[in-house]
């Protein structure tokens, strides 16, 4: 094919490496450039509790914490969190700070399959660090973009609610 540049289809096959601190540890994976940062977390890093759902930014089942502010891992390519600090639903589970949030969401039944769970409670966990005493209408907008097929959302409004309540009595995160 006459004009047609060959080397831009090797280009598309290479591979580039990244560097992320993930759950407050340093790794680095090599990616291809259209990776994204959802499947990167899941495929190199086996950190399978971000889940994939949409894939379009619509049903929440993505969100991790990058450098402090949710965002969707399948809007992103890997390649742009490069140098970031990524906080996903293990690290958050691990350092203790949603420890209330799921204690409340297991004892409200505030999951029933869990696909959604991830994306609500890094969600939630933002809104709390964000507004100390959100009402029930500022969780149901911070959930708007967090789809559940299960729930019908009523406990888990109510569980962040309670954890909102608990904090602000208790005077911070507890
Ligand atoms: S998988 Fe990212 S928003 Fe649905
Ligand atoms: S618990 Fe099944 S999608 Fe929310």
């Amino acid at each position: 094919m006459s004009g047609f540049d060959r080397s831009l289809l090797d280009d598309a096959d290479e591979t580039v490496r990244v560097r992320f601190t993930v759950n407050g540890r340093k790794v680095a994976c090599e990616v291809a450039p259209r990776e994204t940062l959802v499947d990167c977390l899941r495929n190199a890093l086996e950190l399978t509790g971000t889940h994939a759902g949409c894939e379009m930014g619509a049903c929440g089942a993505c969100l991790v914490q990058l450098d402090g502010q949710a965002v969707h891992a399948c809007l992103m390519f890997a390649v742009q969190a490069d140098g970031a600090r990524i906080d996903t639903i293990e690290g958050l589970t691990e350092s203790g700070v949603i420890a209330d949030l799921q204690a409340e969401f297991h004892r409200r039944n505030a999951l029933q399959c869990g696909f959604c769970t991830p994306g609500m409670l890094v969600n939630a966990h933002e809104l709390l660090s964000q507004v100390t005493r959100p009402s029930r209408k500022d969780i149901r907008d911070a959930l708007s973009g967090n789809y559940c097929r299960c729930t019908g959302y009523e406990a888990i409004v109510d569980a962040i609610d309670a954890v909102a309540k608990a904090r602000s009595e208790s005077g911070g995160v507890t």
